[in-house]
């Protein structure tokens, strides 16, 4: 080792308070490294300087160096398992320090996978490393080396922890924001993509919605008009007595029956008054409908205190907000065997509330419910809300009989996006 005079305790104190100067306001690894490399060399003589550092919540270390550029560089931007740094033993705590005469014949260095190219690349013989610790933990560490062979001595070792004690806080600093950094990165991918695909879903949906529309008009311009023309001749037949009358009118009887289900298919399928005439008036619509076609004693109501802001919704969104009220009043008609049905539509806060209430045998004890069958239009309701970022519950009413309830933002932005 090569005697070099040591240091006051008066020059130490200024080199390390010029170190922290230099470091101050610099917010990333490398301008921190490069600012310190000169100060530092006034303590603890190098050719390079580098610093380790483990990256939280991964068993991979980075490093970023200053003096001389070598391959552990890309260490900085593709952080490598932390078992195939030349200084795993320092990092993991096995050794306190490492303090080489000679890197290149140090067998220290050389282990199975150890990325210790540079070392040889650059000719780095000396080398001193020391940890860099926060609270007793480990979390990286700081290297000197110099082409020259034999220059560290056990006074370098002192000067080096001073530096890595002082630069060690500063460093777990940047390292927790690095990771907060990452973290916000990834939180802002993975919601970009569950955005995409919410988009997608509803772009789905929407296809969906005016293929089914199409499909109505279709039914109610060719096949409805085809077999009211049947109808007519069928009736024309029976006028010119040519067939027994019987059967003539049982026919008749069927395909009226026919058309009638028909229409209700096409109903169903374009949601007309809706268009024409808006949300409240939708549902009024549907509920005297469903009730009619049950043949059940059911008294209805629409009780609206928004003012009639779900008509100020966009078109998708209302079709979605009709269908599951459609799917709901159904299910309440089809199961429920209620006396009443009523829907609210209200204003919580800054949300639209539509609820669809009866009050029948509720949930629990309907057949197909103990019977555990697949759900289908529960399902789908809960689908279609997700699709439309409301919120979806079914639950016991207020009355007993069965409540489903849709929640969603009331204001523009959100609500119509
Ligand atoms: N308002 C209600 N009152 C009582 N039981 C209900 C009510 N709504 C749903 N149910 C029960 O939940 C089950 C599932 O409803 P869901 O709408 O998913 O299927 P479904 O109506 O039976 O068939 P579909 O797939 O045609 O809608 C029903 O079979 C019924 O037993
Ligand atoms: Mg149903």
């Amino acid at each position: 080792m090569v005697d070099r005079a040591p240091i006051r305790p008066q020059d130490m104190l200024n080199h390390v308070l010029a170190i922290s100067r230099a470091i101050a306001g610099q917010t990333e690894f490398q301008p921190v490294i490069q600012a310190v490399s000169r100060e530092v060399a006034q303590i603890l003589p190098h050719d390079h300087l580098d610093v380790c550092i483990l990256v939280v919540d991964q068993d991979t270390v980075a490093a970023f160096e200053t003096g001389l550029h070598t391959r552990w560089s890309a260490w900085h931007e593709h952080p490598v398992a932390a078992r195939f740094s030349p200084i795993r033993s320092v990092l993991w705590g096995e050794v306190p320090y490492i303090v080489t005469e000679d890197a290149l014949t140090d067998e220290r260095f050389q282990f199975e996978g150890a990325f210790n190219h540079p070392i040889f690349d650059a000719r780095l013989r000396s080398r001193l490393h020391v940890p860099l610790r926060v609270q007793g933990a480990i979390f990286g560490a700081l290297s000197a080396s110099t082409h020259a062979a034999g220059v560290y001595t056990h006074a370098d070792v002192e000067a080096a922890r001073h530096v890595a004690d002082l630069l060690a806080p500063y460093f777990h600093a940047l390292r927790i924001g690095e990771q907060v950094r990452r973290s916000a990165i990834i939180e802002a991918e993975a919601r970009a993509r569950e955005e995409g695909l919410r988009e997608s879903a509803q772009k789905l949906t929407e296809a969906l919605e005016r293929e089914r529309q199409r499909i109505g008009m279709d039914l109610h311009d060719e096949t409805l008009a085809e077999l009211t023309r049947l109808t007519r001749r069928i009736e024309r037949l029976a006028e010119r007595g040519t067939v027994p009358s019987a059967a003539v009118s049982a026919l008749a009887g069927d395909l009226q029956a026919s058309i009638r289900g028909l229409r209700r298919i096409i109903d169903d399928a374009r949601p007309n008054v809706l268009q024409l005439f808006g949300f409240v008036d939708g549902i009024e619509n549907l509920l005297e409908r469903s009730v009619r076609d049950s043949g059940l004693a059911i008294s209805t109501r629409v009780v609206d205190s928004t003012g009639g802001r779900i008509d100020r919704l966009g078109e998708p969104l209302k079709v979605a907000l009709f269908r599951i009220v459609q799917e709901a009043v159904n299910n309440a008609v089809r199961h429920g065997r209620p006396e009443g049905i009523v829907v609210y539509l209200t204003r919580v806060g800054e949300r639209i509330r539509i609820a669809v209430e009866d009050d029948g045998i509720g949930l629990g004890t309907a057949p197909g419910a103990a019977a555990g069958r697949r759900i289908g239009g529960i399902n789908n309701m809960r689908t279609r809300a997700r699709l439309v970022s409301a919120d979806f519950r079914l639950e016991a009413g207020p009355s007993g009989g069965t409540r489903v309830v849709v929640e969603l933002p009331a204001t523009p932005v959100a609500a119509e996006a």
